[in-house]
């Protein structure tokens, strides 16, 4: 299948791929698809505002998932973690021009995001 020039290029030039230590600002998601075996970390770095700093993912999957992964720790930088809490995954997969059979990749994503949030306010005592 052909894919679109911006998954090309996230795929080609992951962004932010790597790895935080555990500690008290880090958030981490793990998430997998169950239509495709595949799994994605997602891991953020929250200052005292509750602004994510930095982000980084390791993504075991298909061309899709990593540019979903890639694309959406550029996008989370700089938001709060309720700003990125609302980032659907339509707007990744529309962003990416995501073909029909792809979307569940950019589902991933949205799902990885949410597990590290959660993660996060785990930590902090907030849910
Ligand atoms: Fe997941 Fe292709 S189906 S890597
Ligand atoms: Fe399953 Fe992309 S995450 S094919």
């Amino acid at each position: 299948m052909a894919y679109s020039e911006k998954v090309l290029d996230h795929y080609e030039n992951p962004r932010n791929v790597g790895k935080f230590d555990e500690s008290d600002d880090i958030g981490t998601g793990m998430v997998g698809a169950p239509a495709c075996g595949d799994v994605m970390r997602l891991q953020i770095k929250v200052n005292e505002s509750g602004v994510i700093e930095d982000a980084k993912f390791k993504t075991y999957g298909c061309g899709s998932a990593i540019a979903s992964s890639s694309l959406l720790t550029e996008w989370v930088k700089g938001k709060t973690l309720d700003e990125a809490e609302h980032i659907k995954n339509t707007e990744i997969a529309q962003e990416l021009a995501l073909p029909p059979v792809k979307i569940h990749c950019s589902v991933l994503a949205e799902d990885a995001i949410k597990a590290a949030i959660s993660d996060y306010r785990k930590k902090k005592g907030e849910a």
